[in-house]
């Protein structure tokens, strides 16, 4: 697994308005939308590109535009929906698919209870968004399941998280997969409700409220 910190002065100052307890849910998105464009950057560094002939009022010259086929942002229902506006912002050529997957508060496994993705992405680079990398649970199932529709490369793209999930992460996923996790910050631990410390609470809350 490759990990990358996202470390930048005007990210660190965002993330610690964000987390403030008294900071409020419109203002929570705004700065939601500008940490993941900001993330977005690193995240996308290894994005294939392809020449492009094109004329400038100038001159005639080849630049460069994102290769077919079109990358997919998928968020993770309910709070990476919170994260797709920035991505969606940065890679406007790109599909938008859905992953809704929760805990079954019995059996304890994670079910894909909404799935609005193409049944192949062969090929296909895809940016799995979530703000909280807390267990990590969510994010192996997602990757798995990523994985066996064929995407070519996963790249993670989270606000937070816990040190637990990334090796959960690095032990749990299959090595064949080709995938690396792009965070703002990595925080200090879970605490025994799974929450992450220091964090910023319940990500999904505070971008949309207690439901
Ligand atoms: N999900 C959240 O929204 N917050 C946490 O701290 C952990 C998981």
């Amino acid at each position: 697994m490759e990990l990358h910190v996202v470390s930048h002065p005007l990210v660190d100052h965002k993330l610690t308005v964000l987390r403030d307890k008294n900071t409020p849910s419109a203002t929570f998105r705004e700065l939601v939308t500008e940490i993941v464009m900001l993330e977005a950057y690193e995240a996308t560094r290894d994005i294939l590109v392809e020449d492009k002939p094109i004329e400038t009022p100038v001159a005639p010259m080849v630049g460069k535009q994102l290769a077919a086929p079109r990358p997919i942002i998928v968020p993770i229902l309910r709070a990476g929906l919170g994260m797709l506006d920035g991505m969606a912002k940065m890679i406007p050529t790109a599909e938008v698919g859905f992953l809704g997957m929760k805990r079954d508060e019995e059996t304890l496994n994670i079910i894909t209870y909404a799935n609005r993705l193409p049944d192949n992405l062969s090929g296909r680079h895809v940016f799995l968004v979530d703000p909280m990398l807390a267990t990590g649970g969510t994010m192996i199932d997602a990757i798995h399941y990523l994985a066996e529709r064929g995407a070519r490369e996963i790249t993670c793209i989270d606000i937070l998280a816990a040190p637990e999930g990334l090796k959960r992460l690095e032990q749990e996923v299959d090595p064949s997969i080709n995938f690396k996790v792009v965070v703002a910050a990595v925080d200090d631990h879970l605490n025994e409700k799974a929450y992450i410390v220091p964090g910023l609470g319940d990500a999904g809350d505070r971008l949309y409220g207690v439901v």
